[in-house]
Parts: structure tokens; sequence; C-alpha cells
């Protein structure tokens, strides 16, 4: 949540940040700024305005060249979205001006004890830092001034701080927010995500907690909180620049809709050399070991966790537990004696799945965090990690990722199961399957003539019951139409009452057993107005179904599922010219909790 960039090195630091603001945009858009060194006047400028970082290109035109500069890209947590509380923020003299992401939860407390002399200009907690790190050092040097501002906060942050007494400097800070430095032949990058980093960076190091940083042109060094200094452990940075391009796409989302038969095509060889799984042994055996299988997770990712369940049950009858990340961090359930715990993530940053891991981890349980970014907090911290390899997903919905989710799910129920099923040869299958059509112009049509409402309903049964929470999902966050995702024999048990002439029902009907019940109840809300809409799969199909996809393996449906409704999504959004990439309100990485 909220993108940071900062750049120190022989190069045009403007020219770097914005680019990266631009890539890291998806984690907020409330507001963009950023803050670049004047030459002739020998002082940190700051621009800053809300709205896109589109607008910050603009105001930042005439800006002289510098080799330094800090940027961000906001979502608003403390404070309105105004000029006032975007970011980068100052000290009171404006010595120190600072861009932070997260949450700084003891900041009023910080202020009373330390700040009633100081001046804020804006309603956010990140002006405090500013204000103490001024403070301190008035009797501190920069560094242990800085430190001593850490030592204080409560809460999260990943910070850069430029000292106008120092053009020559980038200070950063990392506590539960992800920050990276990458290192490059021309200068260092430091942001809250890789994406920033590619095309300038060759190398990356990421940040443990409670590390400090100190950046120059052509140096890098790395302390912990008592100024002691760590080893910088590199590696390869492996985003292709083109993967952070839209290419022949209107929009990123549906960039990454047509990707998932790359996707999982990708899962297939990665997780398998011929027909053996790449599996670590050690992960199919803790999960053996276990008694009872926690799935926690957020959003989309819950989704799939829900689809994961049913395939641990079904394929190898291991009981599963799924629970939301926000709620599990706070309220425990009753846990069995011998837990493992999957931790289900795009980003690997989502702050109240990091709260359940923190305190899964104190108890010394075992964890598995399954995710498409293997640098993050999440993949580190946990007992073991597998990747999505969904490759970057940029647009706030998420959809390759989620389709990425349920086939290494599936991969590890199978793993774990005693049955003889080819499951990389299914996962071909269900590629092939999504293949031929993505590109079916009666989607379009069907959007025009069914999504008249500003309701709608999908209903299904079993694994199509779970893949109509995600099509809701999916449906309301882009089209900002109101959906709900229903069982499809509970429809009648109360939300019935909404359906009137018109209202949108989809059915998703896969599951030959019990299609025909699906069947009834949506001749149920026909009877009563509805406009109807079936997705089926050749092995239920009926005359009159409206959209008719491939057979795959009965328990691999969701993969196919899926991809009309996301489409279904995109193309009601479109009709309704939003920001389909970047829903209002939204973020894609929640790192607050
Ligand atoms: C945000 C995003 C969702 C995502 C959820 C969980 O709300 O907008 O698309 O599903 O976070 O994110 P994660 O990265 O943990 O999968």
């Amino acid at each position: 949540m909220c993108g940071i960039v900062g750049f120190i090195g022989n190069n045009d630091a403007k020219k770097i940040v914005l680019n990266g603001l631009t890539r890291l945009e998806y984690r907020g858009y409330d507001s963009a700024g950023m803050s670049l060194f004047n030459n002739r006047y020998q002082i940190f400028d700051v621009y800053k305005d809300e709205g896109r970082v589109a607008k910050l290109v603009e105001s930042t035109k005439n800006s002289s060249y510098s080799n330094i500069g800090i940027g961000h890209t906001r979502w608003a947590t403390h404070g309105k979205v105004n000029k006032e509380n975007s970011h980068p923020h100052y000290s009171q003299s404006r010595r120190f001006i600072i861009v932070h992401n997260g949450v700084i939860e003891n900041y009023q407390q910080l202020k009373d004890q330390y700040l009633s002399h100081s001046t804020f200009i804006s309603e956010t907690d990140t002006e405090v830092i500013a204000q103490l790190i001024e403070t301190f050092s008035q009797t501190l040097n920069v560094e242990n001034a800085i430190i001593t501002t850490l030592k204080l906060l409560h809460g999260s942050y990943a910070l850069l701080v430029l000292d106008s007494m120092d053009p020559e400097k980038i200070y950063a800070a990392k506590y539960k927010s992800p920050l990276i430095v990458g290192k490059g032949p021309e200068g260092i990058t430091i942001a809250s995500d890789l994406m920033a980093l590619v095309g300038y960076s060759d190398d990356y190091h990421a940040l443990d907690d409670k590390s400090f940083v100190i950046a120059t042109r052509d140096d890098v060094r790395v302390f912990n909180l008592n100024h002691e200094l760590l080893p910088l452990h590199l590696k390869k940075i492996e985003i292709d620049n083109a993967d952070t391009e839209k290419g022949e796409f209107a929009h990123y989302m549906l960039k990454e809709i047509h990707e998932q038969p790359a996707v999982l095509r990708r899962i297939a060889s990665n997780y398998f050399d011929k027909d053996k799984s790449l599996i670590d042994p050690q992960i199919i055996q803790s999960i053996k070991d276990s008694d009872r299988v926690y799935i926690l997770a957020a959003g989309t990712s819950m989704h799939a966790g829900l689809i994961g369940k049913q395939l641990f049950e079904k394929m190898a009858s291991i009981p599963v537990e799924i629970h939301i990340a926000s709620e599990f961090a706070y309220q425990k359930p009753l846990l069995s004696k011998k837990p493992f715990f999957i931790l289900v993530t795009q980003s690997g940053e989502t702050a109240d799945l990091r709260a359940c891991l923190v305190g899964i981890t104190e108890q010394n349980y075992k964890t598995l965090t399954i995710t498409n970014v293997p640098t993050s907090t999440l993949a580190r911290e946990a007992t073991y990690f597998l990747q999505l390899f969904a490759g970057p997903e940029i647009a706030v919905a998420s959809t390759k990722a989620y389709v990425a989710q349920v086939a290494v799910l599936a991969i590890l129920a199978y793993e774990l199961s005693s049955k003889n099923v080819n499951i990389k040869y299914e996962l071909g299958i269900a590629a092939a399957a999504i293949d031929t059509f993505l590109d079916s112009q009666k989607l379009i049509d069907i959007v025009r003539e069914k999504l008249t409402h500003r309701n709608c309903f999908y209903i299904g049964r079993g694994l199509d019951y779970f893949v109509g929470l995600e099509a809701s999902l999916k449906l309301k966050e882009i089209s900002y139409i109101q959906t709900e995702g229903f069982a499809a024999g509970e429809l009648k048990h109360g939300t019935i009452a909404l359906i009137e002439e018109g209202t949108p029902v989809i059915a998703l009907i896969s599951d030959p057993h019990i299609s025909g019940n699906t069947r009834s109840n949506l001749k149920e809300v026909q009877a009563r107005g509805a406009n109807t809409l079936k997705i089926v799969t050749e092995a239920v199909q009926q005359k009159n179904d409206e959209i008719v996809l491939p057979n795959v393996h009965p328990l691999l449906t969701p993969l196919i599922m899926v991809v009309p409704t996301q489409l279904i999504a995109y193309y009601a959004a479109l009709e309704r010219s939003y920001d389909i990439d970047k829903p209002r309100n939204l973020a894609k990485s929640v790192t607050v909790e």
C-alpha cells in the first residue's frame, strides 16, 4: 500500500523515480509527490498534489536536473486526500524531507511528548517522523537522530529520508512494510517493490525489519538499529521490462487474463521434472505430519483458498479450515493439536496475513506461504514457500494470480493424495481450454444485454459456488455493480426477495451431479423476473445455455469457470468507462491492517 521510490547516482533521478512510481501506482493512487535537488538554490524542491502520477509528470516538467530524488504514491490512511497530506512531508525548517509507507500507531503520543513546539501542516502520522528527526538532530548527528526516531515508532514503516544539508545521501529504514535496495551501474534505487528497480538495478537486497540504510551515489550500507553494519545479500533481478508493460492490450487486466494459459503452463513446467514433482518433500511431510491444515488469506486469495480446501479434502482427505486473515489475526479459533498453516497471497505483503504469521511463528508452528513474489516478507518469514510464477500482476483486480493459486494448491493436493492423476497433463488441458474462449465477442454482447441493473447475483453449487464468490468480487471491484455470490440453494432462504424484473442472475454450472439442482434454482429466480445467464461446461450442456466451456478434470473446473466471469467484469467496467486497472478506493497490496 503506497509506493515509494528513491534514487541516488549518476543519472536523472526524476526519470527513474517517475518511472518507478508509474509502475507502483497500483499500490495506491490518491496522490503522488516527489522531491528533487535544486542545484541552483541548493535546496530540495517538493512537488506533490492529489491525483495520479501523470499529474506529477506535468508538475515536474520544468524541474532542473537532479541526481537524487525520492517519490511517493499514496493510498490514504491518516488524513483526507489533499495536497497537504500528500508525500513527501518535511520537518519544520524543511531540512528533512521524507516519504513513508505504513502506519505510525503512536503518532499522537509522540506528538504530545516530543513535539509540542512544532507546527504541523498535514494531518498525517508521517509528518511526526520528519519533525522528530529534526528535533533530535539538534543534539545528535543525522544518523543517530534518525535511529533514535525509529526506536520510538510503533506500527509499520518503509521510509526514505533526505537531508537538505547533505544532498549526497538517501537514508532509508524498514519495519513491517517492504523495502528493497537495488544496485546498478548508475546508482542506487530504493523502492517498496522490485518492479520499480527493473531496468535500473541488476541486483537487489530485500531489507529485513529494523534495518537502517545509508545510500550514496555508488555505495549502500545497511545497519541494524544498534548501528552495526549488516552484510548485503544481493540477488539478480529476474523481471523482464516487458513484464511491466501492457503491450498490445488496452489494460493490464485484459493482458493478465490473456496470460492465464501461459501461467498454467509455466507452473506445470516449474513444478515438474518430466512427471516428477519438484515440491520440497519436507513440505509434503510437514502437512502429512499435521492433523489439520489451516488456510489463511484475504480477498481473491481467500477465494482461491476456498477451492484449495475442497481439493485437499476431496483429493487427499486432509481436513482443512479456512480463515480470513484479518479475523484470524485477532480472533484465533481453537486450533487442532498439530496444525499446519498455508498462507495464500499474491503480494506476500498483506498486513493482516503478516499479523497472522507473526502470531503463528511465535507458537513454533510450521507455515507455508504460497505467493507470487519470492522477495516478499511472507515468503521470507514462513517456514516454506512456493512460488506462483504468474509474473508481475499489475491490475488491482487479481486474475492470473487467482488461477495460479488454484493450480499450485491443486498440485499440492495431488501430491498429498494417493490418487493416480497426471496433474501436469490436466493443467495443460485447462490451459488449452482457456485459450479457446479468450477472444469471445459474445461476452461483450451479453454484458450489454444483461448487466443493466445496479445489482447482480452469481449462483452455483460445490466448486462453482466458490468460483461465484470470486466472480462477484471481480464484478463489484471494477464495475461497482453490487454483486453477491450465493450458494444456489441458499438464495431462496431470504435473498430471493431482492430479485425483481430484470435482475441479472448468473449461474455457474459444471458438476453433473448437482447441475439439475442449480438449474431448478435458476428457474425459481426466472419465475420472479430475473434476467439469467448460464456459464456451463460441455459435461452439463443443454440447449440454450449461453456460454459453454470445454471439459477439464472435474476438480480443476474453477480454473476455467472463472475466466468468463473475469471477462464479464472487465467488459462491464469498460462499458461504464471506469478506470479498470485502478478501481476507486482500492489498492493492490494492502500493507496496513
Ligand atoms: C487487496 C487486493 C485484492 C487482493 C487482496 C489480498 O485487497 O485489492 O485483489 O486479493 O488484497 O492480497 P494478497 O496480495 O494477499 O493476495
